[in-house]
């Protein structure tokens, strides 16, 4: 099928290389020149586990092109997806202007029946905005070209995209023209094997369950970050939480793991988005604010750790960290725990020393060279002469260090994880001073008397 997208981002790379690689004619169009001249390469501008190879494979097959010409994108294809950015504006709205740039360069070279997607990240109601942008964009030039205009969220998860692409947990389709149900039926044939996965619906509706879906995952994790934050205080020990209620059925493992805040582009963004749609409509989202208050204290909490144990004025003083990704298997550092981090740890007068396995170059894109940040090329290094490790990313290398080493290489041995890797009694035993989040007898040594 002729397919192009708009966007050469995590979504729109990912899928248009998805596509390509079953069998799709996919046109890739980015306004971002330098981005496309390197993905005609076949060089992918960020990590994810296995796009490389399927960016080259269609590029060497023909069946993936770039372009930064919108023309060219609207004219061949009869199926365009859009999938540009949607960043918060300040009053915590998604700022649309990307994706209406796309929308009237549609209009602009429109000239045949084409089916516009939205898979870019949307308040409830743009479908229709979009649908009579289109026809209006259309009637003022006297033109009348048929055109659908459907809702496809984007469920992928960084540092799986491509297996989430490749098999998706569901395909919601909004959309209310039957002849686009069979479409979108031939256009995901070959990930819709195993089950039927193709979810129809309104584009309201498909627009909400995007949002709904992200609220809800970042509701459990702000949830538990709570739990944590009261289990240390009165002396349990999350871990054994988390189990102990993950294991009831109604509950599951998936997303209650604690740790210092979700990050990266989608759940902070997005559930600001809610609350600010559910306000402008007149609703309540009292637990949307608690959710993404919560996630702002918790993202402070690893640098109030360092505080405590090191005092407020950090001049003089070295701080290892290790994981700049907002999570691991990817190089985003949107709006990262680690950021936080760092930020505190300047604005008190210390240094740090940091260590990613992909994400250095962004973090070199973001923060530059600074006298306060030295960047080092192994978490060995990272503790070179560094008064304690904080860890903000489960990067799977670091799981099982040599503490040892760790103990000879800080000038005190304090470990402050915010994504509780390791077991507070044996780093007890080795002598490592530990602080996890929410492990309260690795904080308070006892459980407080109870009256
Ligand atoms: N990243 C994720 O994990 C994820 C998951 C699901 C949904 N989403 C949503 O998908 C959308 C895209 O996210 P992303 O992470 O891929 O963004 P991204 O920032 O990685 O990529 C966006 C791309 O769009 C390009 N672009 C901007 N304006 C353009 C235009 N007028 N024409 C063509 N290209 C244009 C940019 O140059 C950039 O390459 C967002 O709405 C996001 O919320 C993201």
């Amino acid at each position: 099928m002729r397919i192009s997208i708009f966007g050469s981002g995590y979504v729109g790379l990912v899928q248009a290389a998805v596509f390509a690689d079953v069998g799709h004619r996919v046109i890739c169009m980015d306004i971002d020149a330098h981005r496309v001249e390197q993905l005609k390469r076949g060089d992918v501008p960020f990590f994810e586990p296995g796009l490389s190879e399927i960016v080259i494979r269609g590029v060497q097959s023909g069946l993936l092109t770039f372009t930064t010409d919108t023309k060219t994108a609207v004219e061949n294809s009869d199926f365009l997806f859009i999938c540009v950015g949607t960043p918060p504006l300040g009053d915590d709205s998604p700022n649309l202007k990307h994706l209406m740039s796309v929308v009237d360069s549609i209009v602009e070279h429109i000239n045949g029946r084409k089916v516009v997607i939205n898979k870019s990240t949307v308040p409830v109601g743009t479908a229709d905005a979009v649908t009579a942008r289109i026809t209006k964009g259309m009637l003022q030039d006297g033109r009348n070209h048929s055109f659908e205009v459907c809702s496809n969220p984007e469920f992928l998860k960084e540092g799986s995209a491509v297996a989430d692409a490749r098999n998706p947990d569901r395909i919601i389709v909004g959309t209310r023209s039957n002849d686009t149900v069979e479409e979108f039926r031939r256009i995901y044939a070959a990930f819709n094997r195993n089950r039927d996965k193709l979810m129809f619906m309104d584009p309201r509706s498909a627009e909400m369950t995007k949002y709904a879906a992200n609220a809800m995952l970042a509701t459990k994790i702000s949830f538990i970050n709570e739990i944590a934050n009261i289990a240390e205080t009165v002396g349990a020990d999350i871990e054994l939480v988390r189990q102990g209620i993950g294991a009831d059925s109604r509950i599951g493992y998936q997303f209650i793991y604690p740790g210092a805040g979700y990050g990266g582009s989608c759940f902070p963004k997005d559930v600001r988005a809610l609350k600010h749609l559910a306000h402008a409509a007149g609703c309540e989202a009292s637990i949307l604010t608690a959710v993404h208050d919560t996630n702002q204290r918790q993202k402070n909490k690893l640098a109030e750790r360092v505080i405590a144990r090191l005092g407020a004025n950090l001049k003089g003083k070295t701080i290892a960290v290790w994981g700049l990704a907002f999570k691991p298997n990817t190089s985003d550092m949107r709006e990262a725990p680690s950021r936080f981090l760092l930020e505190n740890i300047w604005s008190c007068g210390g240094e740090v020393r940091v260590f990613d396995p992909e994400a250095m170059q962004v973090c070199k894109g973001i923060y530059g060279e600074r006298d306060d940040m030295t960047y080092v090329s192994s978490k060995d290094e990272a503790l070179e002469g560094a008064d304690c490790l904080v860890i903000c990313t489960e990067w799977k290398t670091f799981w099982s260090p040599d503490f040892e080493a760790i103990k000879k290489a800080l000038s005190e041995p304090i470990i402050v994880d915010g994504r509780n890797l390791y077991d507070p009694s044996y780093l007890a035993k080795i002598g490592i001073e530990y602080y996890g989040i929410g492990r309260g007898l690795s904080v308070t040594g006892t459980a407080p008397a109870l009256n």
